[in-house]
């Protein structure tokens, strides 16, 4: 194999064979900045502006350079606008928000076998991701993007991974829940929910959920065994027995209360609202980590020694094994999250504001022409 070294093109030396350098030689000469939304201070939707001169970054080699078709609006990017995790954002600003992608591969660093040139590929950053997806060309490293399976469509696809492996982070690694076993989401209507259920589903579990009429039936049809609207009926009246572990994307006190109560002991309670990101905003990192690290250690030993429990935060991080797998519940039409509406990436003020109005309250997605 014709081997090249491409001090000039990556301003470093790497060797490439020749079809790899002129795949990154020909996307460099096309592609040197795109469109992206910045954000240069934190606000409302007013603040993100769409630009057309933003830069490409040079390829690292575990990454891949993607094509965005559809990006999906997750509740960390509204956050993330109005200025949650500026401890760690504020100095970096301005950042391009967005963590989920779907497109097509349009280069790939030399360290990456597991993915070719004009590959359909969907994917997800994690949380403190600087350069995000709402761009035409997004970066991602290899292990935060797999092929996109061809039963769904980008927009369909970008509504998943984000969501799902936060659910998969929750149940497979913390909880490491398997066949059997009985799972209550707090909240199961949303995105992070709903992918929750049909992941424990799938492993073989008894799932029961809270969440808004409007879910219920969605829910069940995901072969959910029990599904309590939150606001007619009287949870903990209800359901019934005890779970081996809960996950609670609502996070509030009163949920976390209900859904520790409904532990067996030795039960996991897995809570999507860990106060890492606020205390550090509040306090800074360097303050703000020590205090977060002491609260979360005072009730993982405040709830071991009342319910015989273990109290966790749960937070998405890239897992390859995990996205692997959320792939082929894809493909075997075991795990999908509803789109309520797309907007074209040119009305993306207009998506966010929908989203802080809760005019939408189902998945939004923005499209690239
Ligand atoms: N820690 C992390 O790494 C991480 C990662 C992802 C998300 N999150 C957080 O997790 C939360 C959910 O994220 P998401 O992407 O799933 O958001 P989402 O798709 O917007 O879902 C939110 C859902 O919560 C449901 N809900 C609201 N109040 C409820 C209540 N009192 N009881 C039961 N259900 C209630 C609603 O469902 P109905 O339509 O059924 O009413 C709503 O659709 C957000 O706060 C997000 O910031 C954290």
């Amino acid at each position: 194999m014709l081997t090249l070294r491409a001090q000039s093109l990556q301003n470093r030396s790497v060797n490439y064979d020749l079809r790899q350098f002129l795949q990154l030689g020909m996307v460099r000469f096309v592609v040197s900045s795109c469109r992206a939304v910045l954000l240069p201070r934190f606000g409302g939707p007013e603040v993100m502006e769409l630009r057309h001169d933003v830069e490409v970054p040079q390829l690292q080699s575990n990454e891949v350079l993607v094509r965005a078709r559809a990006v999906s609006i997750n509740p960390l990017d509204t956050r993330m606008r109005s200025g949650y995790g500026r401890s760690i954002f504020e100095p970096l600003l301005p950042i391009i928000l967005g963590r989920d992608v779907s497109g097509e591969v349009a280069a790939i660093g030399s360290s990456v076998h597991s993915l070719s040139i004009g590959q359909e590929v969907f994917g997800a950053l994690h949380p403190t991701a600087v350069r995000g997806t709402y761009t035409d060309y997004a970066v991602l490293p290899e292990e935060e993007v797999t092929v996109k399976p061809s039963s769904i469509t980008h927009v369909e696809a970008s509504a998943i991974p984000f969501a799902a492996l936060t659910a998969w982070r929750a149940l497979r690694s913390t909880a490491r829940i398997y066949e059997g076993q009985r799972l209550l989401v707090v909240g199961g209507g949303g995105a992070v929910g709903f992918a929750a259920i049909q992941l424990a589903v799938a492993a073989g579990c008894h799932v029961t959920t809270t969440c808004g009429s409007q879910s219920v039936n969605r829910i069940l049809e995901a072969d959910a065994e029990q599904a309590v609207d939150y606001i007619a009926e009287d949870i903990e009246l209800a359901i019934k027995g005890k779970f081996d572990a809960v996950l609670d994307t609502i996070g509030v006190p009163e949920t976390e209360r209900i859904g520790i109560n409904f532990l067996k002991r030795g039960g996991h309670y897995m809570t999507l609202q860990g106060e890492a990101a606020s205390l550090t905003d509040r306090y800074g990192l360097a303050v703000g980590l020590p205090i977060a690290t002491a609260i979360l250690l005072k009730k993982q030993t405040q709830y071991r020694y009342s319910h015989g429990i273990e109290y966790w935060w749960t937070y998405m991080r890239a897992d390859p094994d995990g996205l692997a797998e959320i792939r082929r519940l894809i493909e075997a039409g075991k795990l999908k999250i509803p789109v309520e509406k797309c907007f074209p990436i040119t009305q993306v003020r207009e998506a966010h504001e929908a989203k802080d109005k809760k005019k939408i309250l189902g998945k939004v997605v923005l499209e690239f022409d």
